[in-house]
C-alpha cells in the first residue's frame, strides 16, 4: 500500500538546519530515504539490462543550464541552449557502429540521418512511424518475443501486423514468416526483427529475411530492427550475425542506458537518410526540420552519451562486452553446477533459465516471463553478485528433474 502523499507546503520554509534550501526536515529525510533505498537495491539488480558501471560527475555542472534539444540535430533551431554539435557526434559515433561506411558519415556524401530519443520504445516508433510513411499500405511482421511495447506502437499507429511464431530460443520461425509472406503477396512487407529479444538475447537473422523477400519476388520492402541492448554489444564481437546497414536494413533503435550505460533513459534512432528526406517537414516556430517524434529533446543524454563513448573508446567499449561475455559463460556454468537449466545465445550477455521462486525473484529483481527468467551481465553487476545469486537459488531452488 503506498504512504499517503501530503498537500504542498503553503509557506516558504526558511532554509537552515543543514536541509537543502527550502525543504522542510521531513522532506529533507523522505529524500534521505529514497536514496538509501535506491543504494541498498541497486547491487543486487541483475535482472534488467542496465549497466551501472559510469561516473557522470564531471557532466554535472551542465545541469545549471535550460538545456533543450527540440527538433533535427542536423538542421539547427532557433533555441539555442542546445546541444546539437554534440548530438550529431554521438549519432555519427552509433552509425559507423551499426555498419555505415566512412564516407557515408560526413559532408555531402552523409547517407544516414538519426537522433538522441528517450529510449529503445521511441527509436522503434520512429523506425515503424518512418516505414509506414514510406509503405502507407506495408503489412508490419514481427516475432511473439519482440518486446511488448511494438504492439502498442502498431496499435497507436493503425499499421496492419502480422505476429510470427518464435522458435523456441526465441529467434523468429522463418518457416511462419514465409508462409504469411506468401498469403499477402500484394502489400509490402515492413519486417520489425530484433537484434537481441528482451528475454533470451535471440537475433533475427537480417540475411535469411531478405533471401526470402528475394525469393518471393518482393522487391518493395523496409527492415527496422531493435538492437536495444545488444546493438552495443554485435559491434563489439567476432563474426556476429548480420544484424546492421551494412546487411541491408533500414532502420534502427538501441537503449543508451542498457550496455552503455546512463543515469536517464535515453537512445538512439538511426535511419537512410535518403528515407528520413522523403517525410521531413519544416517549421518555423522552433526554426528546424519537425523530424523527430517528441518535440522537446532531452539535451543532457546526448552529453552522458558522448562521454561514455569518448571516455571508454573502441578499445574499452570491446573490453566491457568480453567482460560482460566471460560473466555471463561463468553464470551459465555455475549455475548449470547446481543443477538448474541456464543457458545463452553465444553473443548474448542474456542467461537464460526456469522461472525461480518468488523469494528470488523480489531478491536480486529479476524479470520472469512465463516459465523462463533471466539475468542480464551488464558492466556494474560482478562476480560476486553472480555467486552471492547461485548460492541463494542452491538453498531456495528445488533441483530439477
Ligand atoms: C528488445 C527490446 N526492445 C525495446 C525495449 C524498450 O527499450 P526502452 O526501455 O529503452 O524504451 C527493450 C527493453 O528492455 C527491449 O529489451
Amino acid at each position: 500500500m503506498p504512504a499517503p502523499t501530503k498537500p504542498l507546503p503553503t509557506d516558504a520554509v526558511p532554509s537552515g538546519d543543514g536541509n537543502p534550501p527550502g525543504l522542510s526536515g521531513e522532506d529533507a529525510a523522505k529524500l534521505d530515504a529514497l536514496f538509501d533505498h535506491l543504494r541498498e537495491r541497486s547491487p543486487r539488480s541483475i535482472g534488467y539490462p542496465c549497466s551501472g558501471d559510469f561516473d557522470y560527475g564531471p557532466l554535472f555542472r551542465f545541469l545549471d543550464f535550460s538545456l533543450n534539444n527540440v527538433g533535427d540535430p542536423f538542421s539547427g533551431s532557433n533555441y539555442q541552449l542546445n546541444t546539437h554539435g554534440i548530438e550529431r557526434e554521438v549519432l555519427a559515433d552509433f552509425a559507423r557502429l551499426a555498419g555505415f561506411r566512412e564516407e557515408e558519415i560526413e559532408g555531402d556524401g552523409r547517407a544516414f540521418w538519426g537522433y538522441v530519443t528517450h529510449g529503445g520504445t521511441e527509436g522503434n516508433m520512429y523506425g515503424l512511424y518512418l516505414a509506414r510513411e514510406l509503405f502507407p499500405e506495408g503489412v508490419v511482421y514481427f516475432s511473439e518475443d519482440t518486446h511488448y511495447s511494438v504492439s502498442k506502437i502498431l496499435r497507436l499507429q493503425h499499421t496492419r501486423n502480422i505476429m510470427i511464431r518464435s522458435q523456441p530460443d526465441g529467434e523468429m520461425d522463418y518457416a511462419d514468416l514465409e508462409e504469411s509472406l506468401r498469403i499477402h503477396r500484394d502489400t509490402p512487407p515492413i519486417f520489425f526483427l530484433n537484434a537481441g529479444t528482451t528475454m533470451t538475447g535471440a537475433v533475427d537473422r537480417v540475411d535469411r529475411v531478405l533471401d526470402m523477400a528475394r525469393r518471393l519476388c518482393l522487391p518493395h520492402h523496409y527492415i527496422h530492427v531493435d538492437a536495444a541492448l545488444s546493438g552495443m554489444i554485435l559491434p563489439f564481437v567476432e563474426n556476429p550475425p548480420p544484424w546492421n546497414f551494412a546487411a541491408g536494413i533500414d532502420s534502427l533503435s538501441i537503449s543508451g542506458h542498457k550496455m552503455l550505460g546512463s543515469p536517464l533513459p535515453c537512445g538512439v534512432a538511426l535511419a537512410r537518410k535518403n528515407h528520413v528526406d522523403r517525410v521531413a517537414r519544416s517549421v518555423e516556430y522552433i526554426g528546424a526540420l519537425d523530424t523527430t517524434i517528441s518535440g522537446s529533446r532531452n539535451a543532457i543524454t546526448p552529453v552522458l552519451l558522448w562521454y561514455a563513448l569518448r571516455s571508454h573508446g573502441v578499445a574499452g567499449l570491446r573490453e566491457r562486452v568480453e567482460r560482460s561475455l566471460a560473466l555471463a559463460d561463468h553464470a551459465v556454468s555455475s549455475l548449470r553446477a547446481i543443477g538448474v537449466a541456464a543457458w545463452r545465445h553465444p553473443h548474448s550477455i542474456t542467461v537464460v533459465f526456469p522461472r525461480p521462486p518468488h523469494a528470488i525473484l523480489e531478491k536480486w529483481i529479476l524479470a520472469p516471463y512465463e516459465d523462463i527468467c533471466h539475468l542480464i551481465t551488464v558492466p556494474g553487476v560482478d562476480r560476486a553478485m553472480i555467486d552471492a545469486f547461485v548460492s541463494d537459488m542452491k538453498h531456495l531452488v528445488p533441483p530439477g528433474p
